[in-house]
């Protein structure tokens, strides 16, 4: 089947709204879009490919993988090559496309964690997936206890050195270990440009430490999981719908996470984003945009309606303090 051509809406820009990555001159757009679901093998091409170029057409020009997104592990890599091909792909110079080395990729001792000798296979096997010559972000995805971390950063520099990435970053660093890769890199001449953590109303981890230090060190934070998997949306309210992530084999979010204790606060604050006006998804993502320390929140998205959803916590009205401290309540189950 010859794809059709593909043209980006002209007025991609006109909406989004982009942000300097900590003290960098690199902007992210305030939303970006994630491929850890729903671009694997088990997923449907035409289904993705259109979430893509809805996206780019909206203005995400970040687009985030990894080396094992899938299933099968590699393939969200693969398919995002053929979205590339098919169309996108000429649009490269407008795109920051991400990926990760640091968890589980292939057997043996050199396919995981954070040797020289794994990130930069793994980060050369990305590129062949892709089709690319270089990535805009190569980050190293978790620390690894058993090497010592100048390796891995200094194999990260270097990569930059040999221009297959363009910037590096971290995630999952707690931030006691944060604070030592950002010096490292800082000293190799290659600042470390963004922290990738799981944030959301859900979880908070990164507000007492890791938020301050990347303020103070001049690195963006990325928030991944900024909807807690669909935990921060309408879906889970009349109980678990076959479709979603939480009952597919494939999806990373368990049954046993829908807790009624949980449901009960999803539902009050989804009542609490009606009264605002918007839906609980809009409400939980420009909720995390609200701090001017996150550079841009990492969605997923297992559709178009649903990514067009979320575009909408752009137009989000600011909250006041007292919704604030509202918001609070019902998230401490009061
Ligand atoms: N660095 C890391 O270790 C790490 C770890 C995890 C994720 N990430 C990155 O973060 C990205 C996003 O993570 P995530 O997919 O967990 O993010 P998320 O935005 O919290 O969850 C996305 C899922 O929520 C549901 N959803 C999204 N919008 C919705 C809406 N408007 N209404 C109803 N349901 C909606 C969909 O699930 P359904 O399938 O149920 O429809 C969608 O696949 C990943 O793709 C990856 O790039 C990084």
């Amino acid at each position: 089947m010859i794809p059709e051509i593909y043209q980006a809406a002209p007025g991609r820009y006109d909406k989004m709204s982009y942000k300097h990555c900590g003290h960098s001159g690199l902007q992210l757009p305030l939303i970006s879009l994630g491929l850890w679901h729903n671009f694997g093998s088990v997923d449907r091409y035409e289904n993705f490919n259109a979430i893509a170029r809805t996206a780019f057409d909206r203005g995400i020009t970040h687009f985030d993988l990894a080396n094992n997104y899938g299933p099968v592990y590699g393939s969200a890599e693969t398919n995002f090559g053929r979205i590339l091909r098919d169309g996108l792909g000429a649009y490269r110079d407008e795109l920051v496309i991400s990926t990760k080395a640091g968890y589980d990729m292939w057997p043996g001792p050199y396919g995981n964690w954070g040797s020289r000798k794994y990130l930069f296979a793994s980060l050369n096997q990305s590129l062949r997936r892709m089709g690319l010559d270089y990535v805009d972000i190569f980050y190293h995805h978790r620390p690894d206890p058993d090497t010592p971390l100048e390796e891995t950063m200094g194999a990260l520099s270097d990569i930059v050195r040999q221009g297959k990435a363009l910037y590096v970053g971290i995630s999952n660093y707690r931030p006691a270990e944060a604070r030592k890769a950002i010096a490292l890199l800082r000293r190799n001449g290659t600042p470390c440009l963004i922290h990738q953590a799981r944030y959301s109303m859900f979880d908070r981890w990164v507000e007492p430490e890791l938020l301050p230090l990347l303020d103070q060190q001049g690195v963006g934070l990325i928030a991944f999981s900024p909807l807690a998997q669909g935990m921060l949306t309408d879906k889970y309210i009349h109980g678990i719908p076959e479709d979603s992530r939480a009952a597919r084999s494939t999806g990373h979010l368990q049954r046993s996470q829908i807790t009624p204790e949980k449901v009960e606060i999803i539902k009050r604050l989804n009542a609490f984003a009606a009264d605002r006006g918007q839906t609980l998804a809009e409400m939980a993502l420009a909720w995390l945009l609200a701090d001017r320390r996150v550079t841009s929140v990492l969605i997923g998205a297992s559709s178009v309606p649903q990514l067009e959803d979320n575009l909408k916590a752009l137009d989000s009205a600011p909250f006041t303090a007292a919704e604030r401290e509202a918001i609070e309540r019902i998230l401490a189950g009061e």
